[in-house]
């Protein structure tokens, strides 16, 4: 694959009119937006807005007269047509983290409903992201050993452990290191039929994975605002629940905006009965507002588009990667058929770190992931091939002059 090649798919490309709504830096390649997608041109007015003429001049009002109060319906509304699901399946608020506690205990409530004396098991993935076995472990010690454990298994051993009935299974769908998809529907098919609730992390897939929740009959789900939906660091993220499980849902953070009418300031809590009782606390409304002024870049766009285009630019990446014999040093670790796998490639190489340092260096932004993981994001709303292209030449120079083991490029950073 040549340059003039990628620069033709450019001219082909029916979302490389997208790329306007963003302010990105000149001369930079930003392989990043599966962990901080950039900021739109939509975001920075609607901040400014929000600051200087809602909070700045309505002041508490704002409540009100600028519905800062139906923010997370309404932005959760917006993500719904994304993941497919209806509009009140869908909020936003707190962290994926968060969420993922409530939704770990709605499951085992209503498990608790059924079978009051059976002892509950959650089941995940070994190499499941650090946070969702985090707030798994967490609340299996809150609750003790006696009532509930965490099961954990690799990839390969899913399916069998599956059959032995877990109360819950937790697994996020696009792996982060590996990018590696698992096939929610067949997975969440196999479950139900031993009895098995499942939740869903979405974080790196929603915004460029074609989802279909409702017609799939997945249970919950939970997904990032700041990934391929660009809402900005420490965004809100987002909690899908089926709407045939939104009765008797009962989560323990029952702050009072998922009361059902927190402004009669009751001493009793009454949930909400809608998606709405998932709320927790007052939302952070600067966040809220950038998140949804973000979402507007999705509104004439399918899933479908942006997924195919993720993938071919990960393919023209790869293909220019190829070109040099120094990218033999690289070990891919994710699936080579691109349909396996999300918008995201892995390669594992002893400096990867110093790696990605070399490429920032040279324009090219990257993610390293502990210990030794190269990860690059192909996010379609704003990337060009030409661009992927450029990345995978860089890098293939990087590798062959061996650019990397300059001193300077060891150096961690907090933030990796
Ligand atoms: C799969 C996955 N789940 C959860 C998180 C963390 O989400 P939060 O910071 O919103 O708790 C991340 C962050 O990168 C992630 O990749």
């Amino acid at each position: 694959m040549s340059l003039a090649t990628a620069q033709q798919l450019d001219a082909q490309d029916a979302l490389a009119s997208k790329r306007q709504l963003f302010d990105l830096p000149a001369g930079s390649i930003y392989l990043n937006g599966n962990s901080l997608g950039p900021v739109s041109k939509a975001v920075k007015q609607r901040l400014q807005t929000v600051v200087d003429l809602q909070w700045g001049d309505d002041l508490i009002s704002s409540w009100n007269k600028h519905h800062w109060i139906d923010l997370p319906g309404k932005t959760g509304g917006k993500i719904a047509p994304l993941i497919g699901a209806e509009v009140d399946e869908v909020v936003c608020c707190d962290s994926v983290s968060v969420n993922l506690f409530k939704l770990i205990s709605a499951a085992l409530a209503r498990h608790e409903l059924r079978f009051p004396d059976n002892k509950a098991t959650i089941l995940s993935q070994q190499d499941n992201f650090p946070t969702d076995l985090y707030i798994a472990e967490g609340f299996t010690q809150l609750l003790g050993s006696a009532r509930v454990e965490l099961i954990t298994v690799t990839e390969q051993d899913l399916e069998s452990a599956i059959s032995n009935k877990p109360t819950i299974l937790l697994l996020t769908q696009v792996n982060f290191r590996t990018g590696a998809v698992h096939d929610i529907e067949a997975i969440t098919r196999f479950a139900h039929q031993q009895n098995c609730a499942v939740i869903w992390d979405l974080s790196h897939s929603v915004g460029v994975l074609p989802l279909e929740l409702d017609a799939w009959q997945v249970d919950y789900a939970v997904g990032c605002g700041y990934k391929y939906l660009n809402g900005g660091p420490g965004a809100p993220a987002f909690s899908y629940v089926n709407k045939s499980l939104l009765d008797k849902l009962q989560q323990p953070l029952q702050g009072w905006m998922g009361h059902k009418a927190p402004f009669d300031f009751a001493a009793d809590y009454q949930a909400d009965t809608g998606i709405n009782q998932l709320q927790c606390g007052t939302a952070p409304i600067l966040s809220m507002s950038a998140l949804d002024a973000a979402l507007e870049s999705f509104a004439d766009v399918t899933v479908a588009d942006l997924y195919e285009k993720a993938l071919g630019l990960s393919e023209v990446f790869l293909e220019s990667l190829a070109s040099s014999g120094a990218a033999d040093s690289l070990q891919l670790i994710s699936p080579r058929d691109a349909s396996k796998r999300g918008a995201q490639l892995g390669f594992s190489h002893k400096d990867a770190y110093a790696i990605s340092r070399a490429l920032a260096e040279q324009g090219v932004q990257t993610d390293f992931r502990s210990p030794d993981i190269l990860r690059l994001g192909f996010s379609p709303l704003f990337l060009s091939y030409a661009e992927c292209w450029r990345a995978g030449a860089t890098l293939a120079r990087i590798l062959e002059e061996k650019l990397y083991l300059e001193q300077r490029f060891s150096i961690r950073n907090k933030v990796t």
